[in-house]
């Protein structure tokens, strides 16, 4: 699977050590013109040569070398003749197996830090000799292997930078792939397109023309299915394969009265009427509605409808005769999350339901042409392929749908009124322009009455809350500091426009301990 995506094509190789940024250095590189991909940290010698990177980069990871289940990669990966990068523990881990030594520091160094450059060359050409730097470590290199001279140093590191240019060895003690090192992608650029040579060839265009030869290798004459949510990546996905086999291409909408306002004629109006794509809308309101009757549990919601969604899904794709491929919206950091996730248990939160997720059992092959991009590269994807903003921009929607924002028992009342007061704040948050620097905005139905007054009448009506976040994805989030007045308006016209709502509050807590959804 992975040849395919670097074939022909120069490309670099990033070993995970466990570093939180490591995905972060793919998207580095790949912003330099470069393709990237993050590999496993044991991977042998001689399978990543026949794989053939152009360069190596060794990430940064949480553990500390004098601990002794750090993990370790094979020392012939430096003798493979291939320019290697070492990123904080990555630069540890090489100083280490080239015989140099490592220690834990006195002090743990944490922040943006001054550096002193002692050589303008190589990694550090074109830049001044004082740069501000993101170091967070506390173990440091304190002797140099054999064959290896200091670059630059710190206050608390006399070794922050290393070379051995005759073995294309190189490591940085600090963060070059964060915002937080200004120079940080001159220096990421330097190695790689200077010192390994890599040409620049990888671009959202050279994805498109690539991915169409190759679905339309894959799939021949056969058909292909794929289910579609109306969300960033089936959208993408549908006007993709669409691009690639038109009419060969089967997309089915299902409408299970779990989606927002207008959802299922925009879809329709969208891809069927717009893009002429074929695509199946399935009402399916009522069988999902009547599973959910009187179930309050949030888990025991997310299994009726991921296994309701599956037999719809199969039902309605037996209709459409034999369709040999499925497609699937799977990005890149699921592939990667799975791979992790393999190595060890985590507690379930919640168990998560999307349209990604079909069964093996349903007998298709399966073609994922997103699983090496990254959420923002198909939404660069999607504007490529001629989708609007609209659709492009959309916040983050949960697979559940609003049965996980109706809490308690889920009806065809709540569900309206929750659409409705949903569309207002989305109305706003878009009128406003924070629709889109916010994760997410979305409103809660309360199963709570609470009195008020409207004109000279007493009311006894529910409650909504407003969830609104900022978070880069998800794991952790905070409650977005809404401004007054927006928060006013919204309240007031959900409370006027929106008939059984006398109340509305505003969700002030973050993610951990909260989490964002509220089911
Ligand atoms: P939580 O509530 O766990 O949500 O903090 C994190 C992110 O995941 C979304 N979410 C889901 N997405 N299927 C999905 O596809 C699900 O079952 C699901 N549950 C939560 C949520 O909207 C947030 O962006």
């Amino acid at each position: 699977m992975c040849a395919k995506s670097t074939q022909n094509r120069d490309w670099v190789a990033i070993l995970d050590l466990g570093s939180q940024y490591t995905h972060l250095i793919a998207r580095r590189v790949r912003e330099l013109g470069v393709y990237s991909e993050i590999v496993d940290y044991r991977i042998k010698p001689k399978e990543l040569l026949l794989r053939a990177p152009k360069a190596i980069i060794l990430s940064g990871g949480p553990a500390s070398l004098t601990s002794s289940n750090s993990p370790v990669i094979p020392a012939g990966i430096f003798k493979l003749g291939i320019p290697v990068l070492g990123i904080c523990y990555g630069a540890q881990l090489m100083a280490k197996l080239m015989k140099g030594r490592v220690v834990k520091a006195k002090a743990r160094e944490y922040g943006k830090t001054q550096l002193f450059v002692k050589s303008n060359m190589s990694l550090f050409k074109g830049l001044k000799s004082r740069q501000i730097v993101w170091m967070s470590h506390g173990d440091k290199i304190s002797r140099l292997p054999r064959g290896f001279s200091n670059l630059a140093s710190t206050r608390n590191s006399s070794i922050a930078a290393m070379e051995n240019r005759e073995q294309g060895l190189y490591g940085l003690q600090f963060h070059p792939e964060v915002v937080h090192t200004p120079k940080g992608k001159k220096m990421l650029k330097n190695f790689i397109v200077d010192i390994a040579g890599c040409r620049p060839s990888w671009s959202i265009k050279s994805f498109i023309d690539e991915s169409i030869k190759e679905i339309r290798r894959t799939v021949g004459k056969e058909k292909v299915l794929c289910a579609l949510s109306g969300g960033v990546d089936s959208s993408v996905l549908a006007m993709l394969l669409h691009k690639a086999v038109g009419r060969k291409l089967f997309c089915i909408f299902i409408d299970n009265g779990l989606v927002r306002k207008d959802e299922p004629r925009t879809v329709v109006k969208r891809f069927r009427n717009n893009y002429r794509v074929n695509l199946k809308a399935v009402n399916s309101e009522k069988i999902f509605l009547k599973a959910l009757r009187g179930v309050t549990d949030p888990e025991k919601k997310r299994k009726i409808i991921g296994r309701l969604f599956i037999r719809v899904f199969e039902k309605e794709a037996k209709k459409l005769g034999k369709i040999k491929f499925l497609a699937q919206g799977t990005l890149y950091p699921d592939v990667i999350e799975s791979r992790s996730a393999l190595g060890g248990p985590s507690a379930t939160i919640k168990t998560h339901h999307n349209v990604g997720g079909l069964p093996k059992r349903l007998n298709f092959k399966l073609i994922e042409p997103l699983k090496y991009l990254f959420k923002d590269e198909v939404r660069i994807l999607g504007k490529k392929l001629g989708l609007p903003d609209e659709v492009v921009l959309r916040q983050p929607f949960p697979g559940p749908g609003l049965a996980v924002r109706v809490i308690g028992a889920v009806t065809k009342d709540s569900l309206d009124v929750l659409r409705q007061a949903d569309w207002i704040l989305t109305e706003e948050m878009k009128k406003s322009g924070l629709y889109t620097k916010l994760w997410q905005s979305f409103c809660v139905f309360l199963p709570v009455k609470t009195v008020g007054v409207m004109g000279d009448e007493r009311t006894y009506e529910n409650v909504v809350a407003i969830r609104a976040v900022t978070s880069l994805d998800a794991m952790t989030a905070n409650w977005a500091k809404l401004p007054y007045q927006i928060l006013e308006r919204i309240s007031n016209r959900i409370i006027n426009e929106v008939k059984g709502v006398n109340r509305v509050v505003y969700d002030i807590s973050s993610k951990p301990p909260s989490t964002i959804e509220w089911e």
